[in-house]
């Protein structure tokens, strides 16, 4: 299905197919332009008020949204549900380390959680935390300590048009001048982002990810990795990198835990869950003081926010993650659909990323104003077009500042995030044509304008009408 990939090892067909066959089946509402238009009326022109099933094909996110295995639904008949010491902790705990063999697995309910603990027990006023690119909750928890969140992508990785395999690497030389510069214990750690969300899904290399090591080991400084989507970039590092091309991923992900002192993990991307997270780490102090704060918050540290259903679909999960016919489908459905797009001249940030599409707005819509929103009014048409739910990445999810003060950000993208083993290829023809039939008439597409938003994180709530 998704076609021609030379990664197709060992097969002499050029079809990948999905490695899985279905087993449960969710029904698709259809519904009618009309029925769409008076929806997302209601919804202020806002897709997060859409109720979910007026959504045809939902690419808002590729988190928790994910399709399990008959042998994660095993796992949850299993879960032992033990206050206390349960299997399924156990279960959870060995392959969490199989392939991140920190010292300490702090359970949490999703990854911001695992932050919240983090920059809670490290942050606070005075301190600097850098990042490849924070994630949005990554940035709110380090500054809701009172900390400066300081991003230092490589710049390549701010163009979307620049060609660079590994466009979520770290800017070496921008690092070490900031190491430099800061006041001693004024960096508490540093932060990798594997794949780099914000920045369109792109990967770091080994090589980069190790001599940010050196160099935050040359300033005494730990090196922590925001660990989402580990095996996506595991995935790239093996398929791009000099000397990976025979390795097993599993392995790829050891050497890269090899070169952290600790991890934040949202486990409802590349570990396959509906819910899940941990925060991972070797250094025993701070182990001890965010088990304090994961009692307070969360529960007791062997099953942290979770049931032990939910650590049973995980330890299955991240087994089934790192497989590599699995990976190859995943890598390779993603650039089918954004392949397909660049091809037909729709502008899309390239390379494609590992877990979603994203569209560029900007280029698209070069008569709507930044802060008429063209992420926004793209994101709308291809819902009333065709029922598909993207997520505007741009000016209305970053234009106002802290000062009340409102300007266009960077760059004004739609996010077309694909869940996990959920939709099959003619889904995602689907969404091709969609959005071709929305690129035709770009022109007469027109911005629109907010007639209510909250103090902060406006893009959830804020009510839009047309221009
Ligand atoms: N870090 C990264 C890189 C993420 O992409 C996310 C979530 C988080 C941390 C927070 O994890 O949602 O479990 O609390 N990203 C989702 C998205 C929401 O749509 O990209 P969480």
């Amino acid at each position: 299905m998704f076609a021609a990939d030379v990664l197709n090892s060992g097969m002499t067909f050029h079809t990948i197919i999905e490695p899985f066959r279905i087993h449960s089946v969710e029904p698709l509402r259809m519904t009618t332009e009309d029925q769409r238009r008076a929806a997302i009326r209601n919804a202020g022109h806002n897709l997060f008020n859409l109720h979910a099933e007026d959504v045809l094909i939902d690419l808002l996110t590729d988190s928790g949204t994910g399709a399990m295995s008959r042998d994660q639904w095993a796992g949850i008949q299993r879960g032992d549900e033990s206050y206390a010491g349960s299997p399924s902790w156990f279960n959870f705990l060995d392959s969490v380390r199989d392939l991140f063999p920190f010292e300490h697995v702090i359970p949490t309910h999703q990854g911001r959680a695992a932050e919240k603990i983090l920059f809670t027990a490290v942050g606070g006023t005075g301190k600097t935390v850098p990042n490849n690119t924070h994630f949005d909750t990554t940035r709110a928890n380090v500054e809701y300590s009172g900390a400066r969140a300081v991003d230092l992508v490589i710049a390549e990785g701010r163009d979307p048009r620049a060609d660079h395999p590994f466009k979520g690497n770290m800017d070496l030389a921008a690092l070490e001048a900031v190491l430099a510069a800061a006041a001693p214990g004024e960096v508490p750690l540093v932060m990798m982002t594997i794949t780099n969300n914000s920045g369109g899904g792109q990967p770091v290399s080994m090589e980069n990810l190790r001599a940010t090591k050196e160099i935050c080991a040359r300033y005494g400084v730990p090196l922590f990795l925001d660990a989402c989507r580990f095996a996506e970039n595991a995935w790239f590092i093996r398929s791009r990198e000099p000397g990976y091309a025979d390795r097993d991923v599993r392995d790829i992900v050891r050497e890269m835990a090899s070169l952290a002192d600790g991890m934040t993990m949202s486990a409802k991307k590349d570990p396959l869950g509906n819910i899940g997270g941990w925060l991972a780490m070797n250094d025993d102090a701070l182990a001890a003081k965010c088990r304090t704060l994961l009692i307070l918050t969360e529960g007791f540290p062997t099953y942290g926010g979770l049931a032990g259903r939910d650590l049973e679909a995980l330890a299955q999960g991240l087994r089934e993650a790192t497989d590599h016919d699995y990976l190859r489908y995943r890598i390779r459905s993603t650039a089918y659909l954004g392949e397909a797009l660049d091809k037909a001249g729709v502008p899309v940030v390239l390379p494609i990323g590992g877990h979603a599409v994203y569209l560029d707005a900007k280029s698209l819509l070069p008569h709507i104003d930044p802060l008429s929103y063209p992420g926004q009014a793209l994101a709308v048409a291809l819902y009333e077009t065709g029922g598909v739910r993207g997520c505007e990445i741009g000016s209305v999810m970053f234009g106002r500042q802290p000062d009340g003060d409102e300007k266009p950000a960077a760059m004004e993208l739609v996010r077309l995030a694909i869940p996990r083993r959920t939709y099959t290829q003619s889904h995602i023809d689907y969404v091709i044509e969609v959005c071709l039939r929305v690129a035709e008439g770009a022109s007469g597409l027109r911005g629109l304008r907010i007639v209510d938003e909250p103090p902060a994180l406006r893009h959830f709530t804020a009510r839009f009408e047309p221009l």
